[in-house]
C-alpha cells in the first residue's frame, strides 16, 4: 500500500470543501462488475463475443439491434440483469460518507450505465450518467421530444450458452416497435440524451456555486480506450480544483496523487485514516 500517497489523500480530503467523484468500470470491478480492458479483456467478459469476432464496438452499436436484435438484447439483458444483481462493494459506502461530510457537498461523474452510485444511496440529482444508463430504454430510431423509459417493468432472459435472448423476450414499445438500452453507443446518431441534458446542467451549475472553494476530485478506475473520464479528470483539475486523487492499479500519470491499488482496497484505508 502506497502510504505516502495515502496520507496525501486523507489530508486532501479533510482539507476539502467539495468533492467529484469520477469513476469507469473499474470502480465496480471489486463488486464482481467486469470492466472492458481492451479487445482481450472484453473477450474475456464475454467468450461468446470472441467466438462471433465481436468487439465491443461491434456490439454496442445501434446496428446490431437492427441486424442482431436477439444477440445485442442478449449482450445488454445479461449486462441489465448482472447490474440489477449485483450489490456495490463497501467502497461505495467510505466514498458516500466522505461526500456527504463535506459542507459544498459533491458530484458523481461516471461513464458507468450501470446504475450502481445510485443503488449505493448517492443522491440521484448528484450524479452525471455521461454514457446514459441500461435502467431506461429508448426507440430505434425515437422522435426528439420522446423521453427515456423506465427499464424497471421488462425482463431480459437470456441463454448463456448463446449469449442471445429470444424473440419474445425483445423489450418492444406498446406498438412493438423494439426498443434498445438509452446508452449512447458506438456510431450512434439516435442516442436520447435528454436524461443525460438534465443531469449535465446540474452538474455545471454546482460547478459554478462551488468556484473559489477547495475541491478535491478522486478519479477511481477510468480506463485509457474510451478516455471520457481521463479527460474530464484533466479538464476539471485546470479549472475547478486543487487536488486531482487517481485510484487505478494501473494508473497513468496526471493525477496529483496517484493510489495504485483497486478500489476497494484504496477506499477502504483511507476511509480508516479518516476516522
Ligand atoms: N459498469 C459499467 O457501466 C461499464 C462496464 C464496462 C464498460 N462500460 C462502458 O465502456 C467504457 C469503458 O471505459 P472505462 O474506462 O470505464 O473502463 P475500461 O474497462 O476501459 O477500464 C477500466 C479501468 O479500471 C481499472 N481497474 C481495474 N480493476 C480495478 C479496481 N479493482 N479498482 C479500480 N480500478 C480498477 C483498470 O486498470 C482500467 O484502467 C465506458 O464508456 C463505459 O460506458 C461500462
Amino acid at each position: 500500500m502506497p502510504l505516502k500517497a495515502i496520507e496525501q489523500a486523507v489530508t486532501a480530503i479533510q482539507e476539502a470543501d467539495a468533492i467529484i467523484i469520477l469513476a469507469g468500470a473499474g470502480i465496480g470491478v471489486d463488486s464482481g462488475l467486469p470492466d472492458f480492458r481492451g479487445k482481450e479483456g472484453f473477450w474475456k467478459a464475454y467468450p461468446m463475443l470472441k467466438n462471433h469476432r465481436m468487439a465491443f464496438s461491434d456490439i454496442a452499436n445501434p446496428e446490431a439491434f437492427l441486424k442482431r436484435p436477439t444477440l445485442a438484447w442478449g449482450f445488454y439483458g445479461h449486462r441489465l440483469n448482472l447490474y440489477r444483481n449485483t450489490v456495490p462493494h463497501q467502497g461505495f459506502a467510505i466514498l458516500k460518507a466522505i461526500a456527504d461530510s463535506k459542507p459544498d457537498g459533491y458530484f458523481v461523474y461516471t461513464s458507468n450505465v450501470d446504475g450502481q452510485f445510485q443503488k449505493a444511496g448517492f443522491d440521484a440529482d448528484r450524479i452525471v450518467e455521461c454514457h446514459g444508463s441500461i435502467h431506461y430504454l429508448q426507440h430505434l430510431e425515437p422522435d426528439p421530444w420522446e423521453e427515456p423509459i423506465f427499464a424497471g417493468n421488462y425482463q431480459v432472459e437470456v441463454d448463456m450458452e448463446t449469449l442471445r435472448t429470444s424473440n419474445k423476450s425483445l423489450p418492444t414499445a406498446s406498438n412493438g416497435d423494439l426498443l434498445r438500452p438509452n446508452i449512447m453507443m458506438f456510431n450512434d446518431w439516435h442516442w436520447l440524451d435528454s436524461r443525460t441534458s438534465v443531469q449535465q446542467e446540474r452538474y455545471k451549475n454546482w460547478l459554478e456555486s462551488i468556484k473559489g472553494k477547495k475541491v478535491v476530485i478522486i478519479e477511481i478506475g477510468a480506463g485509457d480506450a474510451i478516455a471520457t473520464i481521463r479527460y474530464q479528470a484533466q479538464v476539471l483539475r485546470r479549472n475547478h480544483a486543487q487536488t486531482l486523487i487517481q485510484i487505478n492499479p494501473n494508473p497513468a500519470n496526471y493525477a496529483d496523487i496517484v493510489i495504485a491499488e483497486g478500489a476497494l482496497t484504496a477506499l477502504t484505508t483511507i476511509g480508516k485514516a479518516l476516522k
